[in-house]
């Protein structure tokens, strides 16, 4: 997979297999890359420094306070910081049991530690360790904190490792590591030109002053969405109901709290639109009146009248222009493929992301998705569960294809 030259930052860490990190680096600049080498002071005890200086013909960063060479220096920043936002990958191979903990609780007490918080480029990790140290509680744990976070874990092989036992904890096979850090460079810029808008969050209907109808959506998967649409080029625009985190830096949001509101927000930006993914979880009702005063419970039972919200997606269908990409969501809790067809029918939409929502580490409020890819043609996909970053970046890579068909 071709892309333009990139510049890349390969922490090693302190294993056995840290001499293989050498063979990666050779096949990262093959493919005309710039690499730059970061080791933690345990993987000086496995492979000398020198060695990566040589193949690199960089200056290896070994220390967090060490004096940068004026001639490197590109700036005045901190080099740490210099390097953080110079790269476009931080690919740490092999990762020990200690990086993973530290990467997954924040602990920056190391250049490769500080540069892992620093930077805004993915992250690719590939452990590699004893077997009983790889199936750790502990470690699992971390590798679920860290998948959930976005950050790409290369599955260690299976085989007999350094300390005699066998199991899965080999580092995998340098090739496959290549591959990962090359596929996330080349997504980076493939929706360079698209514009992206998205929905996020909740959306509340008011009942009284201080009661509303909303539902339990974060805005996480609507974020996550926004978040890779940006990092792979696209402008992005969300448009979002009252969400319980912050959108991503680098992308226009508009804040809304209605469904009325949201539709309003929605079709005011929809002419501007080269994809549209509602991703929101949108009300299906509001009162029919909404209390102007607070209602006293003094008044026992009540019933409130509800009147369907605006289909927002319904709208849309009808105006939208045949170039821009439509994307529904489907939250379902029965018959997820039927249900998910009928909505890609009836609101002529390029796929629908259908999840289960009653299964755990799916839809509402955590960070893990499961969902089934519905195509127009009656195809599908089902994935498995994986961060909700994860699934965005599999969603957007269906939207190039889809692109690459329709041009
Ligand atoms: O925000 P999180 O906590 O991360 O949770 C993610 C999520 C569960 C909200 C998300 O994955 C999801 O499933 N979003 C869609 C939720 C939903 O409203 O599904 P639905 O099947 O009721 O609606 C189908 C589609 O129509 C959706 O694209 C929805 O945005 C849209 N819709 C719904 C109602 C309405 N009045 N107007 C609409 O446009």
């Amino acid at each position: 997979m071709a892309t333009s030259p990139k510049r890349i930052a390969l922490g090693v860490t302190g294993g056995i297999a840290a001499y293989k990190a050498a063979e990666l680096l050779r096949l990262l600049q093959d493919q005309g890359h710039e690499v730059q080498v970061i080791m933690t002071e345990s993987a000086q005890r496995f492979i000398a420094p020198l060695t990566f200086a040589a193949l690199s013909g960089r200056r290896v960063i070994t220390d967090m306070f060490e004096d940068q060479p004026e001639c490197e220096r590109e700036d005045d920043s901190i080099e740490h910081i210099s390097v953080a936002q110079r790269i476009d990958a931080l690919v740490i191979a092999p990762a020990t049991a200690n990086t993973l903990a530290k990467l997954a609780h924040g602990i920056a007490d190391d250049f490769l530690t500080v540069l892992a918080l620093a930077t805004r480029a993915p992250l690719i990790v590939a452990p590699a360790m004893n077997v009983n140290m790889w199936e750790h509680a502990a470690t699992r744990a971390n590798v679920a904190t860290l998948k959930a976070r976005g950050v790409r874990i290369i599955q260690p092989d299976t085989g007999i490792l350094a300390c005699g036992m066998t199991g899965a904890g080999r580092l995998a096979d340098v090739g496959v590591i290549a591959d990962a850090v090359l596929a996330e460079l080349a997504r980076q810029q493939d929706l360079r030109g698209e514009i992206f808008l998205i929905t996020a969050g909740p959306t509340r209907e008011p009942v009284d002053p201080v009661r509303y109808l909303g539902n339990r959506s974060s805005g996480k998967m609507g974020f996550a969405l926004a978040e890779a649409a940006h990092r792979r080029g696209a402008r992005v625009l969300t448009v979002s109901g009252p969400a319980a985190i912050e959108p991503p830096s680098g992308v226009e949001t508009v804040r809304v709290e209605t469904t009325d509101q949201m539709a309003e927000a929605v079709l005011d930006r929809l002419s501007e639109a080269t994809a549209i993914v509602m991703a929101a979880a949108v009300a299906d009702y509001q009162a029919v009146e909404v209390a102007r005063s607070k209602i006293k419970k003094e008044q026992g039972a009540l019933t409130l009248m509800l009147e369907p919200t605006r289909d927002i997606l319904g709208e849309i269908t009808v105006r939208h222009q045949p170039n821009q990409l439509l994307v529904g969501f489907a939250a379902e809790t029965d018959d997820l493929l039927e249900n998910a067809r009928a909505k890609l029918r009836s609101k002529r939409l390029d796929l629908v992301v259908a999840n289960n929502v009653t299964q755990e580490g799916a839809g509402f409020d955590v960070d893990t998705n499961i969902a089934t890819l519905v195509f127009a043609d009656g195809d599908y996909k089902a994935l498995p569960r994986m961060s909700k970053l994860e699934l965005a970046h599999c969603v957007l890579d269906e939207l190039v294809k889809l692109r690459l068909n329709r041009t």
